[in-house]
């Protein structure tokens, strides 16, 4: 069975037995969760892309649970500088590791560290999304990126059982895009991320299921601190 718990904004932890995964740990910085970083025990991080809102508690999770990070070449390289064990990788790439395997898909969004006080934006390589196959099962989590017409790709190459997809509009797709998206990627169930955080991705998370809905495609608009199993 797995176990998966939305923790708000795009962090997402999924749990099969001993195993256990969060993808991009924003947590301490979020008005809105409810989750001490302390409770979260996971072996494995993975990162989208740079942003504060989605590598904020990457390397003190990654420290206080010996837990190896998964992201991109340069996000990887620069917080292993920091004192997190990482693997580096790209996208197109799959890595093999305990629990099942990961391969990061493009994005159209942006990735840097903003350094504010010394005025320098740090590259961080390119952005992207993960699809996990965890305990039987094929996870698209699509980080922050708008609609693109490869999503159509993903729909054919994988057998898509659950994506968690932003609808918060402003940095990413908007509701009307996630639907072209959900429907794009073949998901049997919808989560959607990314919104109602901060006041410019305020969006209304039970009419983007309504709509789903007529669709016929199944969802849910979770609560931070929410979980709910797939079997
Ligand atoms: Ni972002
Ligand atoms: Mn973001």
């Amino acid at each position: 069975m797995l176990d998966i718990r939305f923790h708000g904004h795009s962090t997402v932890q999924l749990t099969a037995g001993e195993h256990s995964v969060i993808i991009d740990p924003f947590i301490s910085g979020n008005a809105q969760a409810t989750t001490k970083l302390a409770d979260i025990q996971v072996q494995y991080i993975l990162l989208t892309h740079g942003h504060q809102d989605h590598i904020l508690d990457a390397v003190e999770l990654a420290k206080a649970n010996d837990a190896t990070i998964v992201a991109t070449h340069e996000l990887a390289t620069y917080l292993g500088w920091q004192g997190a064990k990482t693997i580096g990788m790209n996208l197109g790439g799959s890595v093999a590791l305990p629990f099942g395997k990961v391969k990061m898909t493009q994005a159209f969004h942006s990735s840097a560290v903003v350094e504010g006080d010394q005025k320098q934006i740090v590259y961080m390589g390119m952005p992207g999304g993960f699809i996990i196959e965890i305990d039987g099962k094929t996870v698209y989590h699509a980080g922050d990126t708008g609609l693109f017409g490869d999503m159509k790709l993903l729909g054919e190459r994988h057998n898509i059982d659950l994506a968690f997809l932003p609808i918060g509009d402003h940095f990413t797709m908007g509701p009307k895009d996630a639907l072209t998206a959900a429907e794009w990627v073949k998901a049997d169930y919808v989560v959607p991320i990314h919104y109602n955080t901060f006041p410019p991705i305020k969006q209304d998370g039970d009419a983007f299921i309504a709509e789903l809905a007529e669709k016929d495609i199944r969802g849910k608009a979770l609560k931070p601190g929410e979980s709910f199993s797939l079997s």
